[in-house]
């Protein structure tokens, strides 16, 4: 090695303190871009934890407004009793419209309740007539007076399920059903749900089907979200309470639009 410097060693010097300087420079950039990166993506897991403990909040508050109400709704259906038995008028039109009301508050109590705590299906092998016939006429006390027909198809046979549960999902679903075909705007009148029950090779199966509008095709990847309503005084629990149900029975429900119009729910079990 030498010890005087040459202007060629000088030249090459200051050439590698350039390069040196701009790897420098590029590192310092693509550290500037990760930290960026970094920045964005902590205020999106900000924005999302903040929103998580307002829905929290939020379900809790749901969860205290609908205990409150259960009681007094038990209150009501007391006195509808005494006031029938008073009036002596058993089976009364307005008295039957109230019980209607009055069920369907509670069905929205249950579902906000049901959705604050954790669901367990509790499964002993059932009839599936049994359940399709319970959901039906639980349907059709709240159809009364109403221009939806109601039809059943179902084969023998039972399957392992919790019987309340899948009583309640059938009953959301049909009464969505109803509620799709009385809000269809084509000027028909009316129109039909059917169910249908049975087993495959796949299973069991449950299916709602009705002659309704169907689901537009921006809603399908919504419609099982908490809170999803298309409906004036929807609580757009339902479907969210049916998937959770679906789950708990480790099954599926999909939603689906029939090729000859209207829309079709299937719940499977494994
Ligand atoms: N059979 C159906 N046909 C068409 N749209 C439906 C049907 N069932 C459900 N939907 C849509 O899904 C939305 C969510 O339903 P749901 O979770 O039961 O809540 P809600 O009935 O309180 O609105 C409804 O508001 C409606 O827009
Ligand atoms: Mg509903």
């Amino acid at each position: 090695m030498p010890d005087t410097a040459t202007p060629q060693d000088f030249t090459r010097l200051l050439a590698e303190y350039d390069l040196a300087l701009a790897r420098m420079q590029r590192s310092h950039d693509q550290l500037l871009g990760k930290v960026a990166e970094l920045q964005g993506e902590l205020q999106r897991k900000n924005d999302l934890l903040a929103h998580q403990s307002r829905m929290a909040m939020l379900g809790e508050i749901a969860a205290g407004v609908a205990h409150e109400i259960r009681n007094p709704l038990g209150g009501i259906r007391l006195y509808l009793d005494l006031l029938e038995r008073e009036v002596k008028a058993q089976g009364s039109p307005t008295i039957g419209k109230i019980r209607g009301v009055v069920a369907r508050l509670d069905r929205v109590v249950r579902d906000v309740l049901t959705h604050s705590r954790e669901l367990h299906a509790d499964c002993q092998p059932q009839a599936l007539m049994n359940v399709v016939m319970e959901a039906v006429g639980l349907a059709s006390l709240e159809l009364t007076g109403s221009d939806v027909a109601l039809a059943v198809d179902c084969a023998e046979g039972t399957a392992a399920l919790d019987h309340d549960l899948v009583v309640r999902l059938l009953l959301n679903l049909v009464l969505n059903a109803a509620q799709a075909i009385q809000q269809r705007d084509d000027g028909r009148e009316g129109g039909r749900v059917m169910v249908r029950s049975g087993r495959d090779a796949n299973g069991s199966y449950f299916a709602v089907e009705d002659d309704g509008p169907g689901i537009p095709a921006e809603q399908m990847q919504r419609l099982f979200t908490p809170f999803f309503s298309k409906k004036e005084g929807g609580t757009g629990l339902g479907l969210a309470l049916c998937r959770r149900i679906a789950e708990a029975h480790r099954g599926e429900l999909r939603a689906a639009n029939r090729p000859e119009g209207g829309a079709r729910f299937e719940l499977r079990l494994p």
